[in-house]
């Protein structure tokens, strides 16, 4: 199976456009949703966690995993693929959403300037500024972070009025930082549930860029340059759901991530 794990709901966004591209091969989701969210956590604390889930994919028959979190793949990737895999697991894969995403970013503008909205703690990581700069020198990339967005979208606050009040005042926090920009990416696995309120405040010549197609396309890509891997991946069309909370509230919570009547298995570290 191809393991996808994520802080929590938030990777199901991700995984909806994994399996829509590889409809044929198995997928097992693990949502560390007893710890989430990861955004403010410390470097330390979300490299632990992130390992321990690691860990747990591998250990239920994934030879390769996708970090479908953003703030996992800034802050813990790196090191699992350095200090872990090579000593550890050396016939084992995981792969980040931050690079493949920063691989293509810079295709999208015309004015070359950018904006990124994210999580206090990919904003501090600099992940996204280091990576697109091996891609895209020229690029000018401005972050922000959005704290409230992830809490909106896992309320249900969608569509609301207090989340169109939170989305505007973002945004135009964004474009006073630089009014050039033509191309914003939404770098965090829940912000695309708040595509209505974002194209709302943002003006209408602005592009929005969504990871979802640009992991799922790259993860195509990556299993046709690793016929070793792809051979070892099961292929059946099934997916199967983890969680460190219980079945039930991940059951329950995935509904607002669009994925209705999935049955879960709860696990512990
Ligand atoms: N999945 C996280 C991300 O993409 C957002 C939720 C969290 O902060 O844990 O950054």
């Amino acid at each position: 199976m191809i393991g996808v794990f994520d802080s929590g709901f938030g990777g199901l966004t991700i995984l909806q456009n994994l399996k829509k591209a590889l409809p044929d091969y198995d997928f097992m989701y693990l949502g560390d949703n007893a710890r989430a969210p990861y955004g403010s956590r410390s470097f330390e604390t979300i490299y632990r966690y992130t390992l321990e889930s690691v860990r747990a994919l591998f250990a239920r028959g994934c030879p390769l995993v996708i970090l479908a979190c953003n703030t996992a793949s800034a802050k813990a990737l790196r090191s699992i693929q350095q200090q872990v895999l090579p000593f550890e697991f050396p016939d084992r894969r995981v792969l980040g959403i931050v690079r493949p995403t920063a691989e293509e970013i810079g295709k999208f503008s015309t004015t070359g300037h950018i904006g990124i909205f994210a999580t206090a703690g990919t904003v501090s990581s600099q992940s996204y500024l280091i990576e697109i700069s091996h891609f895209f020198p020229e690029l000018k990339v401005t972050q922000h972070a959005c704290p409230m967005w992830v809490p909106i979208v896992e309320c249900g606050e969608r569509g609301t009025e207090g989340a169109r009040f939170f989305v505007k005042k973002e945004v135009e926090a964004l474009l006073a930082k630089d009014p050039e920009i033509d191309t914003v990416l939404l770098a965090c696995t829940h912000y695309p549930l708040l595509e209505a309120e974002i194209r709302a405040a943002l003006p209408p010549q602005v592009r929005l860029v969504f990871q979802g197609d640009i992991v799922a396309a790259k993860t195509v890509d990556y299993l046709k340059r690793h016929p070793e891997m792809d051979s070892r991946l099961s292929k059946r069309g099934g997916t199967s759901f983890l969680t460190s909370d219980t079945a039930k509230f991940f059951e329950k919570g995935a509904f607002l991530f669009g994925m209705a009547d999935i049955s879960a298995e709860s696990l512990t570290f």
